[in-house]
């Protein structure tokens, strides 16, 4: 039976980095004898020059009816002054939560290739490997009321609401606990309980599910403290798991652990295991064009998203190992690149993997 999967290129180098994960993907495809089958939809500001909004409900409902979905970055300047109803990025938000997308994993894991390309002392980060569990359709990001009003006094206003639901912090709460299962079987919960009583809750609920995980730990960490903590000595960590403006912030920041966030993969999935798969990085309009983007994390991305909702796990080693091979030869781009490697554009980039695939 065929496998359908959605390609949403996006804005940016979103277009430029999933050409080359669609390569591999193809490459891949016939290799492996995979049956996939690729539709093509517009997101973020190419939506908005299109059809006058960052996703269309014609786009979501194909979204719908796909098993997995492939999406490169959205928004650039050019739409940065448009009216924030419609700005591109509210076309991520839509896709994430009209196909319930809650379950964000963002694993930052060092290549042992890339320990010099970190701005961190190889001590402290070589053999990193954390996976980072964000709620992703709830908190502030979705919080009703929001928007900016006029007080009495005729001032300005801007404000948003930081709710969690038990159901919301439990759900995501079951992933990472299961998530940490399958690694070394410590979950770290990020709040701010110390001051937000949505977090207050947060943790009450990290605790009350914790004893039906006997097998792993439970540690509470305030977010100013884990950010801190990321930095300083980020190997103590096993699964971090958060809220979804602090998951935010604190995955750019475990990114760049890893030398940089154009390695970055991550997965967002549903209850029915539909997944939604995307680098972390943003759509990096300085450089769009220019051929010298990262593709690796959108093809470590396709790759996770053949491990997690195809359930294609050769196909899925097959990439991760053409990637190391690729590190291993000393091929980096630019945002990667340090002294004695060589340095090569996206499509180069692209290219070499395809070599090193079997
Ligand atoms: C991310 C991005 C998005 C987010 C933006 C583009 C809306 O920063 O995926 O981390 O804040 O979730
Ligand atoms: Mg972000």
């Amino acid at each position: 039976m065929s496998k359908k999967v959605m390609i949403l290129p996006g804005d940016g180098i979103g277009p430029e980095i999933v050409e080359q994960a669609c390569r591999v993907l193809e490459s891949v495809n016939t290799k492996f004898n995979l049956g996939l089958e690729f539709v093509e939809e517009l997101i973020g500001g190419a939506s908005i020059d299109a059809h006058g909004e960052p996703l269309t409900d014609a786009a979501v409902e194909r979204a719908r009816g796909c098993d997995a979905i492939l999406l490169g970055a959205v928004g650039g300047p050019k739409w940065d002054t448009i009216d924030r109803a419609i700005r591109p990025e509210r076309g991520l938000l839509k896709i994430r939560s009209q196909l319930g997308l809650y379950a964000n994993l963002r694993p930052a894991l060092l290549y042992p290739q890339l320990v010099e390309a970190s701005s961190l002392k190889p001590e402290v980060v070589s053999g990193l490997d954390i996976l980072i569990v964000r709620e992703l359709t709830g908190g502030i990001y979705f919080g009703e009321p929001r928007g900016i009003r006029t007080l009495e006094n005729g001032e300005r206003e801007g404000f948003n609401t930081y709710k969690y639901s038990e159901s919301e912090i439990e759900r995501i709460g079951r992933t990472a606990f299961e998530m940490a299962r399958k690694r070394d079987k410590k979950v770290c919960s990020v709040d701010k309980a110390n001051v937000l009583e949505a977090t207050i809750l947060w943790r009450e609920v990290m605790d009350r599910l914790a004893p039906e995980y006997p097998d792993v730990e439970l540690s509470h960490m305030y977010v100013d403290n884990a950010a801190m903590q990321l930095v300083r000595a980020p190997k103590q960590f096993d699964v971090l798991v958060t809220g979804n403006m602090f998951g935010d912030i604190l995955s750019d920041a475990a990114a760049m652990l890893t030398g940089s966030i154009g390695m970055l993969p991550s997965a967002s999935l549903n209850e029915q295991g539909q997944g939604m798969y995307e680098p972390c990085h943003g759509s990096a309009p300085d450089i769009a064009g220019q051929g010298i983007a990262n593709p690796l994390a959108t093809i470590l991305s396709a790759s996770m998203m053949l491990r997690y909702s195809l359930a294609e796990t050769e196909a899925a080693d097959a990439i991760d190992a053409a990637v190391g091979k690729v590190l291993d030869q000393g091929l980096r781009t630019a945002d990667i690149v340090t002294d004695g490697t060589e340095k090569v554009g996206t499509q180069a980039m692209g290219d070499a993997v395809l070599k090193a695939l079997p």
